[in-house]
């Protein structure tokens, strides 16, 4: 049985100073065993998150499909890897817009993580006006199935994360119904991708996760976890939305 998975996305957002809440929140991960905490700075950040932070994993945002080259300002996930991260996020919706990240893409650069030793978390949702034509079901089950890495014994290493995109830093939230019934699309789509393994991967809610949604958001089917914006940026409200999800042991 996964433990709850909370992942911090920093985006575009952190200075050195900005590494006292990561290591406030590597601090009280102690409290909470039971729940997983992760935390994705950006790149200038990630190495020196590392040396600072012991019980939280440190990820990239994204990664170039290749491992090596002429690609001016990109980070492959080699390079993740050597500064320490263990993971990476891959398809945030925000690349797939400003970049025009394809599918195709998001899939190759899933799994040249994989290739690098990193785990992933493949980002997919849609946008409004997909939701309001009907067609949202439609849409990410098919960005699921040609977005995830093919081959075997992938699961254990890979995390979905469905993120409407008009619940992103907006304050608007999905339905705890349409979440289930979109998380239970997604895993019939994973079980068709993967057979069994595919029943445990892991696959997060993200889009506008607070402090006072997060309980019953996670508390929905087949949420095991959270992506989460700018509610990542402060220890305060991080630590807020893992309390929702699994009250502080006492030390
Ligand atoms: P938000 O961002 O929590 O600020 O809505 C979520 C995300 O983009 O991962």
């Amino acid at each position: 049985m996964n433990l709850p998975y909370i992942v911090g996305n920093w985006k575009m957002n952190g200075l050195r100073a900005t590494l006292a809440e990561a290591r406030a929140i590597d601090r009280a991960a102690a409290r909470y065993p039971k729940v997983e905490m992760a935390l994705a700075p950006p790149a200038t950040l990630i190495s020196r998150m590392r040396e600072v932070v012991q019980t939280i994993d440190v990820g990239g945002q994204d990664c170039h499909v290749a491992e090596n080259g002429a690609y001016t300002g990109d980070i492959s996930a080699a390079m993740l890897k050597d500064a320490g991260a263990e993971f990476a996020i891959v398809g945030h919706s925000e690349r797939r817009q400003s970049y025009g990240e394809s599918d195709e893409t998001v899939r190759a650069k899933a799994t040249s993580a994989l290739d690098a030793g990193l785990s992933v978390i493949v980002c997919v949702g849609e946008t409004e006006a997909q939701r309001d034509a009907g067609e949202a079901l439609n849409i990410v089950t098919a960005q699921v199935a040609a977005s995830v890495p093919q081959g075997d014994d992938i699961a254990p290493r890979l995390s979905l994360a469905y993120e409407p995109v008009w619940a992103i830093g907006t304050g608007r939230v999905p339905s705890v119904d349409d979440v289930e019934a979109m998380h239970r699309a997604i895993r019939e789509t994973l079980v068709a991708a993967y057979g069994k393994p595919g029943k445990d991967v892991r696959i997060l809610y993200g889009g506008s996760v607070k402090p006072d949604n997060a309980a019953e958001l996670l508390s929905a089917d087949e949420v095991g976890g959270a992506l989460v914006g700018g509610a990542s940026l402060t220890a305060e409200s991080f630590i807020g939305i893992v309390e929702a999800v699994s009250p502080a042991e006492a030390e």
